[in-house]
């Protein structure tokens, strides 16, 4: 297959694409803004006759035209995704994250192309700590930020043109991610690169907030069972079973790197923090055969940490300008 990954150089698009192209015989081209969040060096050495990259914006309707005429299936990870900017400035979130998604299914529509939407756990808001539910593809929408709110609306946009146009796609939506490429700006490459640099990790509130944490590998590995085997219009929640609250995450950093696991210090919680997150992946195993492969959080954390270690030259040059953005938003 011919395979177009919008916001493939972004944190989990380039991990997809990589996986991709070591697992698999399918070419892939990459649609990319480039984007303060997008980096070209994230798809470096990839093979020039399987993998090409063309720089633009995925609500460019005559470009994604020219591109969904030329492709079998598209996988769509472009979107503006941190949470703390959409507080900031909402815009660009409706832009990229309603608009352009519009703009590649109303492509798809025309050109009958397989389409595979890439979402996150946070459209269904989150769940108390002491709650022992998890969410599931029937769990109700309740986003609380304006990117959870608008990654909600481009899943239902998606559902829309499936069930009015018959477009063939399908939705995954996924717990949060860690890996290599992960912009410095998310949590645990921050306190990484924080200790890294000799700077103590800085936590939201108390800490308590829970996440579920998932290899991106893992993510990808998901992704491309779901683009081959999937249902269409069916939604597949991805997750593996990584509970942990920030505070856990920060000491387990700190632990692994040799420093005390409680050098760190408390910045004021985000508004409106979403306190806990947790995913029932049960349909994806039982219907797919999926498993993750980093099941231990632990050892793909530590995997994570040597990627950081090894790879300044890559996370370097978007430090200390991250750094100034939270300092300016007194985090
Ligand atoms: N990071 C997570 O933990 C997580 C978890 C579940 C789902 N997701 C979803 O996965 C997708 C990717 O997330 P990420 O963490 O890799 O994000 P990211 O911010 O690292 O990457 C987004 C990429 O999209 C590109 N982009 C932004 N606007 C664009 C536009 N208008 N046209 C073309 N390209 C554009 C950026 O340049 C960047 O390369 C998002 O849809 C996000 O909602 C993320």
């Amino acid at each position: 297959m011919k395979i177009l990954v919008t916001g493939g150089a972004g944190f989990i698009g380039s991990n997809f694409v990589h996986y991709l192209i070591d697992n698999t015989d399918h070419t892939v081209t990459v649609l990319d803004k480039l984007t303060y969040a997008g980096n070209r060096a994230s798809l470096d050495g990839l093979p020039a006759d399987r993998f090409a990259f063309v720089q633009g914006d995925i609500a460019d309707a005559p470009l994604v035209d020219r591109l969904f005429a030329d492709h079998d299936a598209v996988v769509h990870y472009a979107a503006e995704s941190h949470n703390d900017n959409s507080l900031d400035d909402p815009a660009p979130f409706v832009q990229t994250n309603l608009v352009g998604t519009f703009t590649l299914l109303e492509a798809a529509r025309e050109h009958g192309t397989r389409f595979h939407h890439i979402s996150t756990d946070e459209v269904y808001g989150d769940l108390e700590l002491d709650d022992p539910a998890r969410f599931t593809d029937s769990t109700p929408y309740n986003p609380s930020s304006p990117y959870s709110s608008t990654k909600a609306g481009s899943d239902l946009l998606v559902r829309a043109w499936v069930r009015s146009f018959g477009v063939q796609a399908t939705i995954s939506n996924c717990s949060n991610n860690y890996g290599p490429y992960q912009h410095v700006e998310k949590f645990i490459p921050r306190q990484i690169t924080n200790v890294l640099r000799g700077e103590r990790p800085k936590l939201y509130g108390t800490g308590e907030n829970v996440r579920d944490w998932i290899h991106a590998d893992d993510h990808s590995s998901a992704v491309l069972s779901i683009l081959q085997e999937g249902r269409i219009g069916e939604t597949y929640l991805i997750g593996a079973d990584g509970e942990k609250n920030n505070k856990q995450v920060v000491e387990l950093i700190l632990t692994e790197l040799g420093q005390p696991a409680d050098a760190y210090d408390l910045v004021t919680d985000r508004p409106g923090h979403d306190l806990r997150y947790a995913i029932d992946s049960s349909k994806l195993r039982s219907e797919l055969g999926w498993t993750p492969r980093y099941a231990d959080f632990t050892s793909g954390l530590a995997a994570t940490i040597r990627w950081y270690r090894d790879h300044e030259d890559w996370w370097g040059p978007q430090k200390q300008a991250t750094e100034d953005r939270y300092k300016a938003q007194g985090q």
